[in-house]
C-alpha cells in the first residue's frame, strides 16, 4: 500500500527520553544462529520488523519450532543439518541480510531451495555469496540475481577466501557456511559489523580473529558438530537512533537521551563524523553485554556544525547511517566531501543517487559521481517549497531521511510509501510522535 506521509511544519524544541527497537543485524543474526541449535533459545526485545519475521518464516520452513509473544521469542532449533523432505521456497522480501546470511547457513542443504525476494532485493547482487559459497562447493541456478535456486553439498570444504568489499553480509555468510565443514576455513576480509564474530565467541564456537593490518582482520572459523542455545537481550540499534540523532542536532533547542543502544565500535562511524563535524553526542553508562558494547545516548542541538573531507576508515562503520549524515552536511558551514561510497548505490535503493537528489529538491548544492559526493552546506537553508519524495524503491531508510529533512529543514512534503518502515524500524513514527508531545 502506498501510505502518503505529510509533513508541513518543522518540529518544535524538545526534551525527551526515548528507546528505539532491538538491533536488526543481531536480530536477524540471532534468529539465524539459534535455528542451528536443537535446545531452546530465547531473546527478549527481538525487532519485530518484516525483515525479522521473514527470517522467522525461512527457519520455520527449514523445520525450527518458534514462539514469538511480546517482547519474547523462543526457538528450537533442527541442528547444523537441514534435512527436509522436499524443495523449499524462501522469501527473504526486502531483506539483503537475510537472503545472503541463510544461503550460507544452507550450504550443506540436501534438496535444492529456491530463494526469491522484493523487487528491491531482486535487483542486489548475491555474486558476493555464491562465489564463496561455489568454492564450498553449493550448486547456483543463477549466480548474480533473484530468484535463484541452490543445491548444497553433504560435506562441504573448508576455504580460504579474500572478501575486499567490506560486506558483514559476505563475511558472515562464509562464517556460517564455514560451521559445516570439517576443518578450517580462513577469510581475510576487510573489517565490517563483527556481531557475527563475538555471537560466535560467546558460544565458544572456535574461531581466532587477527588484525591483519589497518583495514583487514583475519578470521579462521573451525566446523564444529554441534552449536549451543543462545539466550540474548537485544540492544537498541543505533542505525534507527540515526535519524532521532540528527533531529536534534539539526532542530532549535533541543535535547534527547537514547536508552539502552548497542555501540558496537564497527557500527558507530556516523557519530565519529558528527562530532568531527562539531555535533553534542555523548556515551554515557557505557557498559557490555555479551561482548557488545551497549550504553545511552545524549544529543543535543549543534549550532556551528562544519563541513568535512569525510576519512574513508569510517565508511563501512557508517554505511546504512550515510543518507542522514548528508542531511548534517547540508547544514553545515563549508564544503563537504564523501568518497568511495559506490557500496552506498548497492542497498535497498540507489541511495547516493537518490540521497542527491532530495538535497537538489531541497535546494542543496551537490555534486555526485558513482563513488562520491560533494555538498555544499548552508547553515541557514530554509526549504520554502513543496516536495514530493517519490519511486526510490520503498527504501525504508530514503523514507525516514526525508521525514528528518523536512522536520528540520522545513517545506511541505509529501512522503510515499510510509509502509517502508515496517521492514526495519515499524516504531519510527509512534516515537517521532512522542518526542513531538507536549
Ligand atoms: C548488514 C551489513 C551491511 C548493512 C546492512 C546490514 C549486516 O551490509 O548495510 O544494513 O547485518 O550484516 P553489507 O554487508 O552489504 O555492507
Amino acid at each position: 500500500m502506498n501510505k502518503i506521509f505529510k509533513v508541513n511544519r518543522k518540529i518544535d524544541p524538545f526534551r525527551k527520553i526515548i528507546t528505539v527497537e532491538g538491533d536488526k543485524s543481531l536480530s536477524i543474526r540471532w534468529v539465524l544462529i539459534s535455528s542451528l541449535s536443537k535446545k531452546k533459545s530465547i531473546a527478549l526485545n527481538l525487532l519485530k520488523s518484516e525483515d525479522v519475521l521473514n527470517a522467522i518464516s525461512c527457519i520455520k520452513l527449514l523445520g525450527s519450532k518458534v514462539k514469538f509473544s511480546k517482547n519474547k521469542c523462543e526457538i528450537i532449533g533442527n541442528g547444523l543439518n537441514q534435512n527436509y523432505k522436499k524443495k523449499i521456497v524462501l522469501n527473504a522480501g526486502n531483506s539483503g541480510t537475510l537472503g545472503r546470511l541463510i544461503l550460507g547457513l544452507l550450504v550443506n542443504s540436501n534438496k535444492k531451495i529456491k530463494l526469491i525476494g522484493d523487487k528491491s532485493l531482486s535487483k542486489r547482487d548475491f555474486s558476493r555469496v555464491t562465489i564463496p559459497l561455489r568454492k564450498f562447493g553449493a550448486k547456483f541456478s543463477r549466480s548474480k540475481n533473484l530468484p535463484l535456486e541452490m543445491k548444497g553439498i553433504n560435506n562441504p570444504k573448508p576455504i580460504s577466501y579474500l572478501e575486499k568489499k567490506g560486506s558483514a553480509q559476505c563475511k558472515t555468510a562464509i562464517m556460517l557456511a564455514a560451521l559445516k565443514t570439517e576443518g578450517v576455513t580462513t577469510i581475510k576480509a576487510k573489517k565490517s559489523r563483527d556481531h557475527t564474530e563475538l555471537m560466535f565467541k560467546y558460544l565458544k564456537i572456535p574461531i581466532i580473529v587477527q588484525k591483519k593490518d589497518k583495514k583487514f582482520d583475519q578470521i579462521k572459523i573451525y566446523g564444529v558438530k554441534k552449536v549451543s542455545p543462545l539466550n540474548y537481550k537485544i540492544p537498541g540499534d543505533i542505525s534507527s537512533c540515526a535519524f532521532f540523532i540528527v533531529l536534534t542536532l539539526l532542530s532549535k533547542k533541543s535535547q534527547l537521551l537514547i536508552k539502552n543502544i548497542n555501540i558496537n565500535p564497527t557500527r558507530i562511524g556516523m557519530i565519529k563524523i558528527l562530532k568531527m563535524m562539531g555535533a553534542s553526542i555523548k556515551f554515557l553508562n557505557k557498559r557490555y553485554y555479551k561482548g557488545e558494547k551497549v550504553s545511552d545516548i545524549l544529543i543535543k542541538s549543534s549550532k556551528n556544525l562544519k563541513g568535512i573531507n569525510c576519512p574513508v576508515r569510517y565508511n563501512s562503520s557508517a554505511i546504512d547511517e550515510f543518507l542522514v549524515i548528508f542531511l548534517v552536511a547540508a547544514r553545515s558551514k563549508g564544503t563537504s566531501y564523501f568518497k568511495d561510497l559506490s557500496e552506498l548505490n548497492q542497498k535497498e535503493s540507489p541511495r547516493l543517487k537518490l540521497a542527491s537528489k532530495i538535497l537538489k529538491f531541497m535546494g542543496v548544492k551537490n555534486v555526485m559521481t558513482r563513488s562520491t559526493i560533494k555538498i555544499v552546506g548552508n547553515p541557514n537553508l530554509e526549504v520554502k517549497k513543496k516536495i514530493s519524495v517519490k519511486n526510490f524503491s520503498k527504501d525504508h531508510r530514503i523514507f525516514m531521511m526525508s521525514v528528518i529533512a523536512a522536520l528540520t529543514c522545513g517545506g511541505r512534503w509529501k512522503i510515499n510509501d510510509q509502509d517502508s518502515i515496517k521492514t526495519s524500524f515499524p516504531k519510527f513514527l509512534e516515537i517521532l510522535k512522542k518526542i513531538k508531545q507536549r
